[in-house]
């Protein structure tokens, strides 16, 4: 078994794909463990995206992850981390496969509907940013 962190982006709630994003992991056999709906402060942005500091992106990225609500959520399951990747698609929807959450749903890199840890590592570290343990119900 093994957790990760996934974050439905502004875009994806205003596009409401909220229920639809859920729906995908759990088709999937994957386990919800905790979700709610949210903004990112300022602080808890840059923290999130602290190892893309500096790069050209990185203020757009910033900018745009605290620019309305988003869905923080965190999911268990075999392999979690990489299938839920796989359900996302690739960063760039340009070159994500059909059928996946970024190919059906979006257009751009900067505008790509979801964010995934990228390692077991990583979940570790932002899934505290949005959780409680007591939050952590599923
Ligand atoms: P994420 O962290 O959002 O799950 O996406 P990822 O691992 O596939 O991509 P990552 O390299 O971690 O980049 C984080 C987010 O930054 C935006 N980005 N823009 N303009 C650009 O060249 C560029 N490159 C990355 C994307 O929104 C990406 O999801
Ligand atoms: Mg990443």
């Amino acid at each position: 078994m093994e957790r990760t962190f996934t974050m439905i982006k502004p875009d994806g709630v205003k596009k409401a794909l909220v229920g639809e994003i859920v729906k995908r992991y759990q088709d999937a056999g994957l386990q919800l463990v905790a979700l709610k709906l949210t903004r990112l402060s300022r602080d808890k942005a840059e923290e999130l995206y602290s190892v893309h500091q500096g790069k050209p992106f990185y203020m757009e990225l910033v900018d745009f992850i605290t620019s309305g609500p988003v869905a923080p959520m965190v999911i268990e399951g075999d392999n979690a981390v990489s299938r839920v990747r796989d359900i996302m698609g690739a960063t760039n929807p340009k070159d994500a496969d059909k059928g996946t959450i970024r190919g059906d749903f979006a257009e751009e890199v900067s505008e790509n509907i979801v964010h995934g840890a990228d390692s077991v590592e990583s979940a570790n570290r932002e899934i505290p940013i949005f959780f409680n343990d007591d939050e952590l119900v599923g």
